[in-house]
């Protein structure tokens, strides 16, 4: 049965994600350290293939050029991604993913929330990928302090953790840069199909060799009241 929390997390993905004709579109902020706005972060809804049909080719491509930060790698087409949004994204009730967007409306990047554990009521941050490079320095970590700020206050999660390739060293960085700190580690070994390499759980094959890791982290909240006195975390 679903319980009251999880049909919380629920109905509000689903106003987000602009599942009925009554719900607004609603972004979420993003500012900078001196507390000035300098992007939105932007649901991507149930109407994207209608407001947003570019983000087929345009997350196909940010995917296929960052391959570092997913633990698959296969051919990616507009069509695979169209599938992803639409089946493993918008109809998951606990996974939501929203685009980074400068204030000229430009797409950025995109980060998100899934894998909900509701007794505990913690989420992991998802899909972080800075899409173009050299724009607005520092923005991928204002977004991700942005998001986290709106989980725990909006969503009224207690923690949030997310998991990252033992060899994305970028992105640990980037992540201790943010608060993140590292709780564990989970093994995982390379399985090799016709057309999909991807590194699953290591424990149910105990067998098998280890080839990488993903470290476990754990955000500091300390960090975001530091941060943005305007968010009473
Ligand atoms: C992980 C990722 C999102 C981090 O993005 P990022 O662009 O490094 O993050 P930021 O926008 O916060 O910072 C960009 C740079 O600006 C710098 N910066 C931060 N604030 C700044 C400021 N006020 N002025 C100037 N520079 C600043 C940062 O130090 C960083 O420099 P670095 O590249 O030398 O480390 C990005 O590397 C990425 O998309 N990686 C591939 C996908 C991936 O691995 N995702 C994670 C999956 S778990």
């Amino acid at each position: 049965m679903e319980t009251a929390f999880a049909e919380q997390i629920r109905t509000t993905f689903e106003q987000y994600k602009c599942l009925k004709s009554q719900h607004e579109l609603c972004c979420v902020p993003v500012y900078d350290a001196k507390s000035h706005l300098i992007a939105w972060l932007k649901p991507v809804t149930f109407h994207w293939q209608e407001t947003n049909p570019e983000f087929a080719q345009l997350f196909s491509r940010w995917r296929e050029e960052n391959p570092i930060g997913f633990a698959n790698i296969f051919k990616i087409t507009p069509e695979r991604t169209t599938y992803w949004l639409e089946n493993l994204v918008l109809r998951r009730d606990d996974r939501i993913l929203f685009v980074i967007e400068d204030l000229k409306g430009q797409a950025i990047g995109h980060l998100g929330l899934s894998s909900f554990d509701y007794e505990q009521r913690n989420a992991e941050i998802d899909n972080v990928v800075r899409g173009r490079k050299s724009l607005i320095p520092g923005l991928m970590q204002f977004a991700t302090w942005s998001l986290s700020a709106w989980a725990l206050k909006r969503l009224e999660l207690d923690t949030i953790s997310l998991r990252v390739l033992s060899d994305n060293d970028h992105a640990i960085r980037f992540y201790e840069r943010c608060g993140f700190d590292e709780t564990g580690r989970i093994p995982l070994y390379k399985v090799e199909t016709k057309d999909e390499l991807k590194w699953i759980d290591h424990e149910p094959f105990p067998d098998a060799s280890i080839d990488r890791y993903y470290v476990v982290m754990k955000l500091n909240p300390q960090v975001l009241q530091d941060h943005y006195n305007h968010w009473s975390v």
